[in-house]
C-alpha cells in the first residue's frame, strides 16, 4: 500500500532464505507502480522475503525505512533513493552493520562507491540526448525559433538531473532551440496538468513540450486541450517512460515520441541480491537495456505491453 509508513513482508521459508529490504521510493507515476509490482513479484518468485515501504517522495521516509532494516539485521538492503545528495551518513552505519546495499533505479551522488555493491537502473543521461535527438531531427529543415517548454522530475533526484543534462547537451549545440520555460512537475500527472496551466498562460507561443515522464505529459495534455489547443499538432509532445496510458497518447497522436525507461528491474535485482549475499562479484554498474517509440511503433506494441 502507499499510506506512511506501510510495511509488508512476505512470507517465505527455509533457514538459509534471504530477506531484503526495500524502501520505495513512492507511488508517484505509473512507471513506479510497475516497478514495485516488478520487485514484489519478483521476490516472491525468487524465494526472497521482502520487507517493503513506500517513503512518498520523501527522504527523511527513506532514512527511516533503511535504518529500520538495519535494526531488523536483514541479508541485503535494497533501495531507490528519491534524490542523488545527502545519502553517505546512513549508507555508512549499512556499511558498519556488514549489511550490503543495491541501488536500484536511481544513483547517489556519493563519491565513496565503497557504500553500495552495484547501481542498476536506466542511463538517464541517454534517454535525455534520445530525447534531443529526435526533436533535432524533427526540426532539421527548419531555422526558425523552436520553443520548449519542460517539465522536469522531482527536484535534485538522478532521473530529472540527468534527462535536463542529456536532452540540453544535444539540443545546445543549435541557437533556435530555446527552453523558454523548466519547472519541476514531481513526476506526477496533477502537477504536471498544474504547471502546464502555468506555462500556458505566461507563453503564448510554446512549440514542444519536454517531460520527463509520462504521466507529467499526460497531466500536460489535459491542460494543453483545455486551453484549446491541440496536443501533438499545435505543441509537440517528448516524455520519457512508455507506460500503458502513455503509449496510448501515443498511439492516439497526443504525444510524438517516447524514450523508454524500463521499470522491470525485479528479476535482476533479485539475482543480484543473491549474488551479494553469497560474497559473489557483481559488476559495478548494471544498466538496463531500453528503446525509443514513434507514433506508428506505439501502435504496433501496444497490444503487448504489460504496464
Ligand atoms: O526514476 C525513474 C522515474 O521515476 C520514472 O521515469 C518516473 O516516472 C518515476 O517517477
Amino acid at each position: 500500500g502507499s499510506g506512511s509508513g506501510t510495511d509488508s513482508a512476505a512470507t517465505s521459508g527455509g533457514d538459509d532464505s534471504i530477506t531484503m529490504g526495500f524502501s520505495q521510493v513512492g507511488a508517484e507515476s505509473g512507471w513506479r507502480t510497475a516497478n514495485t509490482k516488478s520487485v514484489q513479484e519478483a521476490a516472491k518468485e525468487a524465494g526472497i522475503t521482502l520487507k517493503f515501504s513506500d517513503a512518498q517522495q520523501k527522504q527523511e521516509n527513506q532514512i527511516k525505512a533503511i535504518r529500520s532494516y538495519i535494526q531488523q539485521k536483514v541479508d541485503v538492503i535494497a533501495f531507490s533513493p528519491v534524490v542523488e545528495s545527502g545519502w553517505e551518513p546512513v549508507l555508512k552505519e549499512a556499511q558498519n552493520a556488514k549489511i550490503p546495499v543495491i541501488l536500484t533505479d536511481r544513483a547517489v551522488d556519493s563519491k565513496d562507491t565503497t557504500l553500495y555493491k552495484t547501481f542498476l537502473g536506466s542511463d538517464f543521461v541517454e534517454e535525455g540526448r534520445k530525447a534531443g535527438q529526435w526533436l533535432v531531427e524533427e526540426y532539421k529543415s527548419s531555422t526558425d525559433p523552436v520553443n520548449i517548454v519542460e517539465l522536469q522530475g522531482t527536484t535534485g533526484s538522478a532521473p530529472a538531473n540527468d534527462r535536463k543534462a542529456g536532452f540540453q547537451e544535444v539540443i545546445g549545440g543549435e541557437a533556435k532551440f530555446k527552453i523558454i520555460a523548466s519547472q519541476t512537475g514531481d513526476f506526477t500527472r496533477a502537477k504536471g496538468k498544474e504547471v502546464m496551466e502555468a506555462f500556458l498562460k505566461s507563453n503564448p507561443d510554446i512549440d514542444v513540450l519536454y517531460a520527463h515522464n509520462d504521466d507529467m505529459g499526460l497531466g500536460a495534455i489535459e491542460a494543453i486541450e483545455g486551453a484549446g489547443k491541440v496536443p501533438g499538432k499545435d505543441i509537440k509532445i517528448i516524455t520519457v517512460d512508455a507506460v500503458k496510458d502513455g503509449m496510448q497518447a501515443l498511439a492516439d497522436g497526443k504525444i510524438n515520441f517516447i524514450v523508454e525507461c524500463s521499470p522491470l528491474l525485479g528479476p535482476q535485482l533479485m539475482d543480484l541480491a543473491k549474488k551479494v549475499v553469497k560474497n559473489e562479484s557483481i559488476p559495478a554498474r548494471v544498466v538496463t537495456e531500453e528503446t525509443t517509440f514513434t507514433q506508428e511503433q506505439a501502435k504496433t506494441a501496444l497490444p503487448d505491453r504489460k504496464y
